[in-house]
Order: C-alpha cells, then structure tokens, then sequence
C-alpha cells in the first residue's frame, strides 16, 4: 500500500540493512533480458518489466531473444499513443492506461516501460507513433491520466526516454546541443508535469547524450534535475545498453542498468561495479541509494512483505478491454476531408457493390515496430470491419492496388520470388537491379488491375499510408512522401472515380499535396489497435461521427517542421536544437507556413457553433457555450490557446475538452486555462488556425 514516503524509506531502509553487496548488485541490474535479481531469503523477488506502449510484449526466453512462443502470451492491443492522443480526451487516455495496467499485472509484470513521452520535434522520427504529440500541454495531460490508470493496477509505468530521444538515426550515440531555458521550460517540463500530477514510480533515461555526456549517466540530467531539484524518488532504470561507463552511471543516480546482451554478470552494475566498491574507487553508499529506490517500488506495488496478500489480482484479454479499445479507437478517427461523400449510410448502400484498394485495407499492424510490438490475440483489419459491418448486405471487393513487396500468395505468373531472390545471391548488383524491375513492374500491374475494375463498383474505398517497415524503432524517415508508388494509384483512382474514400494509416504526417485537392472524403488513422478496423468502418458507414483531432501539424513537407529547417536531425552526431521552443504548429503559425492540415483539425459529420465566451477568475477559466446545429449526434473538442505577445512570442494550446453532443443539444462549458506565465491574450477555435478571440 502507497505509504507516505517517509514510511516508506524507513520499511526499505530496514530491509536494505540486511542485504549483502552480492545481493545488493544484484538487484541493480539485469540478471536476465528483462528482470532483475531477487533476494530469496528475504522474500524480494525479481523486479520484471516488459514493453510497452501498445500493450504488454510478448515473453522472450530468460536469456536470448527468442519469443518463448506460447499461447499464453497474446494480448490486447491497443491504439498507439499517437492514436490516443488524437482522441483528445482524458477519460480514454486513461482507460487505455488501466488496460495496460491491468494486462502488465496480469501476466506478471512489475513495470510496463510506458508511456512513451518524447515530443515530436520532426515528423520524421521512427518512434512517433509510440508518442503522444507535438504538444508539451496535451502530451502532459493525456500522460498523466494514462499513467493513473496503468498505477491503479499496482505496476508502474515507466516514462521514456528521457530525454531528448527525437531521432533514431544515431540513436545510441547523437549529441543533444539545446538552450537550457528550451530544454527545461519545454522538453523536460513535460516530463515534470506528468511526475507532480500522477507520480509515475519509474522512468527511462534515454541512449542519446546531452551537452556530450550519455542521459543515462548525465549527473545533470538525472542527480541535479531529476531527483535534485524535482525531488523524484522514484525508480530510474536506463534504456537497454544505454550505459557505458561504471563509475559514471553509479554517480549519475540511475538505479538499475538494464541491456540487450547475455554476459549479465558483465554488466556494468555487476561485477565491473563490484569491484568498484571492493577497491574503494565506488562509495557504497551509492549502491545504497539505488537499492532503496528499488524497494521503495516494491512497496508501493505491494511486492514485498505481508502487503503481497494486498497487491491487486488481474486479468489479461477480458472483454472489458476489447470494448474499451474499441471505444478509444472510435474516439481517435480523424476526418480530414468531406465534400458530401460521408457517411455511406446502411440503407443506401443495401445490395450494393463497394471495391476496397489498398494493403493497409487487408494488414496488421500489430506485429511490428520495434520494441512497441505486440502478440495482439486478434486485429481487426479495416477490410473485416467493413465486412463485419455490413459484408451480407453489401458486396465487398478486395483488391490490392499497390504493395510494399511481393508477397508469395500474389506472385505474377512466371515469375518466382524466391527464384529471384537465390539469383541475387550469385551477381548482387544484377540482380538487385532485376528484383526492383520486377517489384516495379508488379506495382504497375496490381494498380492497373485496380483502376481497370474501380468503374464496376457503386463505391471505391482506398486504404493506404505506411506501416511498421517506415514507422519503426531504429529508423527515421527520409521525408513524409508516400511509399510504394501509392500517389501514382490515388492520383489515377481519384481522376476515373473522384468519389473514392482515401484512407491513410500510419504512425504520423504524410503528402498527400499531389492529389489533395481532387480528393472529397479523406479519413486519416493512426495504428489504432485490435479495432481499429471496426472503428474505421463505423465511421465510414456513419455508425458513429467522427471525433479524432490531429494532434500533431500535417505539413506539405518535411521541410516544413522548424526541426527539419532551422534545427538539425538526421546523421550527423551533434544535433542543434534551434528552433528553439518553436515546436510543431508554434513554427507554422508564427512563419505563416502552409500546412495540409493544422493541429486540432478534425471534422465530423455535424456542425457546432460557440457563443458566449468569457474568461473568468483572472483569466484562469474560460466560460462558453456549445451548440451541435447538424442533424447527427456529435462531438467537438474546444481549444484553448494562448496568442503570441512579448513575453512569448508563439502560440501554444493551454486548454481543452472534448464534448459530446446529441443533435441540436446546446450545452454550457467551462474550461480551465493553463497559462503559467499568467495573463496573456486568448482564444478559441476547433483547430489552431481557425480561432476568435476572447
Ligand atoms: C527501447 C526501449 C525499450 C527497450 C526494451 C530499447 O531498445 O529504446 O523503449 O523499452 O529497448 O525493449
């Protein structure tokens, strides 16, 4: 049971008193891919810990990275984090915290490394998917909930990476260079306010350095912020391999190394760091320290001592989260465009024929990714949504259009991949040269095949975008273009049936400039979970409205995000932050620069007006009303920002709510406004660039 922490420090201290160095070491680091050591006599057992963020990872064998590859370890699956933050709602971020929580306890977890909290600097960056937003307030606020709803369970979450990880390329070695005002009052404070508001008992250093040392053994970072000035007692654990020198992480407050390899006796918080103290080089008071982090979790998730028989009992794969994920799907569709196209609604679409285009229609998503991936017990594709929704009464063709690669079921007659492949072998270059003619050639045909059968069908859907091959851990995309020839397809689809629905899954922003204009329903998804698939038909077939907001800026071009223009990223190892705290829309808004979409964009299929707004106590809330004038029931997020004057020169959001209306209805509103910096100029708008001030 959470006791006060001084409670707490005088129960750890009592045990610590009894543990040997041996035992003690062995606490601090990895004694297997993802546990610790425990203390048997004494009742500590191992501490154990899993991936995250979009579920509880599937187990790995105690010392190799081999999947143990039971049935026992599927899961529910849920939307990512990107996903979750286009919801913009707190009660859903925090329902799929509590399934999280509930599944980590469930199968045996002490600690879910979750959530993952980097801002998104560039839209660029492999792991986007697996953060919540550009934003530094809605990414606070949707956290703090998601991370109260994992703790519930008695597991603790853990915040990655802190920080600074914007990047993949040169992941384990890039150099951070940042003003210390923008790494504090912007990437840092994000962190913080997740920490005061819902006590996260762990957190991650990242791989990367700042101002030339490694996060993970950074004493500014971790032992002068971190737990100097924030206070933070909780349990810091470093990215897997992300320490590398002994006497350095020891003093830099970490508490546990964790790794990828198997000489765990090797480790640098093993014996290297055994000898450390034997030899009187390493005070042991700091192993001390660390070991009483280390209890202190346990006691608050109740593992040790007779508050075991208190630790909360859970369950894996109920119905409960299945519903509840498909709640948080629903809640995070976004419709980007709708020129009366929306919805295909069920009487009129009765005996029917609809052509559905596109991979993403008929994949998962799942399985991949990186560390984020999942032994999801099932995913609804969008194809099976649609035909579970309503595959009896309307006729649903699936064709696939384009292809990330050739896959065997599809292999073009007289032509053999693995034939290919073996050939390769013998003359590389050559036959490199032979598989790209062959993947191209593939394309042309499959896309031809789809726009040669688009006119026989009253309805053509297309879903594409990207997957876990472009958004993954380890990569960074080169820029935001479409993949796999798709322009080409829509390009040509849009122009024989310009009433084709275009649906773009993905991890974040991608062009769609080439084709843009000449498409009338757009609907963009992130990887939104085991129903995703039926959330999209839902909103399709205009089963529910749509009420996802892009949480991040969708820019014409890479270029466009002040981290790609002003800042660096990408190979070089010394990356400048100067942009500064123009992050995201900040930028956009400040240059005038064109987007495709602005953050907070997102509509549905109903109209609401505001009225009546007024800041109230000190500007600290504001008070309006909203009003649905359309016909179908909806929701709207109202949108709170703070303008740009002289003591800050950009724009920012500082305050929210997502508001469910039935048609017609009119509701009063007041929501708080988070303006540190105290009074300023404000205004409100359902999306950043379409706003009236109040
Ligand atoms: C990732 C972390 C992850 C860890 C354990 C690292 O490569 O950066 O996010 O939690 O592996 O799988």
């Amino acid at each position: 049971m959470e006791g006060s922490i001084q409670t707490l420090k005088l129960r750890a201290e009592e045990i610590l008193e009894q543990l040997t160095l041996d035992e003690k070491i062995g606490m601090i680091h990895g004694n297997e891919l993802f546990r610790t050591k425990g203390v048997e006599r004494l009742g500590i057992p191992p501490l154990t810990m899993s991936d995250g963020p979009c579920g509880v990872r599937a187990d790995f064998k105690e010392r190799e990275w081999i999947p143990v590859g039971n049935t026992d370890d599927y899961v529910t699956y849920l939307p990512c984090n990107s996903a979750i933050a286009s919801t913009w709602d707190r009660n859903l971020a925090g329902r799929a915290g509590s399934i999280l929580g509930e599944e980590a306890r469930g199968r045996g977890k002490d600690v879910i490394l979750a959530p993952g909290m980097n801002l998104k600097r560039t839209p660029l960056c492999g792991r986007n998917f697996e953060y919540f937003s550009e934003d530094p307030f809605l990414t606070s606020q949707l956290a703090t909930e998601h991370v109260k709803g994992v703790q519930s369970w008695d597991v603790a979450a853990c915040l990655k990476h802190f920080a600074l990880n914007h990047q993949e390329t040169a992941r384990l070695e890039v150099d951070e260079e940042i003003d210390e005002e923008v790494l504090r009052d912007l990437y840092l404070q994000v962190f913080k306010d997740v920490i005061d508001d819902a006590n996260p008992y762990s957190i991650m250093s990242a791989y990367n350095k700042i101002y030339g040392e490694y996060c993970s053994q950074s004493k500014f970072l971790l032992g002068d912020i971190l737990r100097g000035e924030w206070g933070y007692d909780g349990f810091v654990v470093s990215d897997w391999g992300a320490v590398h020198d002994t006497v350095k992480a020891a003093e830099a407050d970490i508490d546990c190394e964790m790794s990828v390899t198997y000489d765990f006796d090797d480790y640098k918080f093993a014996n290297p760091l055994k000898e450390k103290v034997l030899s009187g080089e390493v005070d042991e008071a700091l192993i001390d320290k660390k070991v009483l982090h280390i209890l202190i979790l346990m006691l608050r998730l109740n593992m040790i001592g007779e508050d075991r028989l208190e630790r909360k009992d859970a369950s894996y794969n109920t119905m409960a989260a299945r519903q509840n994920c498909l709640e948080i799907a629903r809640g995070s569709v976004v419709l980007l465009k709708n020129d009366g196209i929306l919805p295909l609604i069920r009487p009129v679409i009765k005996e029917k024929k609809i052509l559905v285009i596109g991979e993403n229609a008929n994949r998962i998503h799942s399985n991949g990714g990186g560390s984020a991936e999942i032994k999801a017990l099932y995913e609804i594709s969008p194809l099976m949504g649609l035909k579970s929704r309503i595959g009896g009464s309307t006729k649903i063709d699936y064709l696939p259009g384009y292809c990330s690669k050739i896959d065997a079921d599809m292999t073009p007659e007289g032509t053999n991949w693995q034939a290919i492949s073996l050939e390769n072998s013998g003359g590389k270059s050559a036959g490199e040269e032979k598989a790209k003619k062959e993947l191209s050639e593939y394309r042309k045909k499959i896309r031809e095949e789809a726009l040669s059968k688009c006119m026989d069908y009253d309805y053509v859907i297309f879903v594409g975008g990207l997957n876990h091959e472009i958004d993954t851990e380890g990569l960074d995309r080169k820029d935001i273009s479409l993949p796999y020839e798709q322009d080409e397809l829509i390009e040509a689809l849009l122009e024989k049936r310009p009433d084709t629905i275009v649906c773009m899954i993905g991890g974040g922003a991608v062009d769609m400039t080439k084709w843009l204009s000449n498409c009338k329903a757009l609907i963009y998804m992130y990887y939104n979970g085991m129903e995703g698939g039926n959330a999209l038909a839902e909103v399709i077939i205009g089963d529910i409205a749509p009420s996802g907001h892009l949480a991040e800026t969708f820019y014409c071009s890479a270029k466009d995000s002040s981290g790609v223009s002003l800042g660096d990223c990408g190979d070089e190892k010394l990356v400048h932050y100067r942009e500064g705290f123009d992050i995201g829309y900040r930028y956009t808004c400040k240059h005038n620069i064109p987007v495709q979409f602005p953050f907070g964009y997102g509509l549905t299929y109903s109209e609401f007006e505001l009225s009546d707004l007024q800041l109230k106590l000190n500007g600290r809330i504001l008070k309006g009303k909203l009003e649905n004038k359309g016909e179908v029931d909806a929701t709207q997020v109202v949108q709170i920002y703070r303008l740009a004057d002289e003591t800050k020169d950009y724009i920012s959001l500082v305050g929210f709510e997502k508001i469910y209306l039935r048609a017609g209805g009119i509701m009063d509103f007041e929501i708080p406004v988070k303006d540190k910096s105290g009074m300023g100029k404000y205004a409100v708008g359902f999306d950043v660039l379409h706003l009236q001030e109040v």
